[in-house]
């Protein structure tokens, strides 16, 4: 399955996802990395790996339609079938998502529908949750709110900061976004509307 990524940091995700199709256990091909952000540590890893990347930083774009359009030709010319957004700070629009025929998918450090949006684990510790986790879903046209592929949760402990919650819950998400991802590739993943089912 040719796959796009689109990322706007770290890239500790893309990194499992790149480690996973190494070592076997995930049937996709990272066939190209874009990113909003130049110099991101997210395209460095990928260039490390060998897979072209692309940036589309909105200073270059009259509007956000415009960068939109590029990132649409991008993944047409890369004959993407599956694109992965990992840490991807930019929500993609409506317009985007209707236009595109493969699956979207991303991951979030929560456990949807709660603490959607930006700083999830700061929003869980500050409202004193006792679990939270990670969710992979399919990315439709709302926030964090596509139909939930997995989701793995993570204890909040005594005395947790938002940076000692999120390292444990990123640790998960190195192991749940590729598991996501190869149910996905492996045809396993069934969608009724809202309802994801996992085939056996
Ligand atoms: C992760 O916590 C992911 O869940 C969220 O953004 C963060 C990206 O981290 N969407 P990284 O760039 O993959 O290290």
């Amino acid at each position: 399955m040719r796959t796009a990524v689109l990322a706007s940091g770290r890239g500790s995700n893309l990194q499992a996802l790149i480690d996973a199709c190494g070592n076997g256990s995930l049937p996709i091909k990272i066939v190209c990395v874009g990113s909003d952000q130049p110099e991101t540590v997210a395209l460095k890893r990928a260039d490390t790996a060998g897979i072209p990347t692309r940036v589309f930083h909105m200073s270059d774009y009259p509007d956000r339609q415009a960068q939109e359009e590029d990132i649409l030709s991008w993944v047409r010319e890369n004959r993407v079938e599956l694109l992965l957004l990992a840490g991807y700070l930019k929500v993609l629009s409506p317009q985007f998502i209707r236009q595109v025929a493969f699956p979207i998918l991303n991951i979030h450090p929560s456990l949807l529908p709660a603490f959607p949006g930006l700083h999830a684990q700061r929003q869980a510790v500050e409202y004193g949750v006792k679990v939270s986790g990670c969710t992979v879903h399919f990315v439709d046209e709302g926030l964090d709110s596509g139909p939930i592929i997995l989701q793995q949760a993570v204890p909040v402990l005594a005395g947790d900061t938002e940076d000692t919650l999120a390292e444990r819950i990123l640790e998960m998400e190195h192991r749940l976004y590729p598991e996501a991802v190869r149910l996905v590739a492996l045809g396993k993943v069934e969608r009724i509307g809202r309802q994801v089912r996992i085939l056996q």
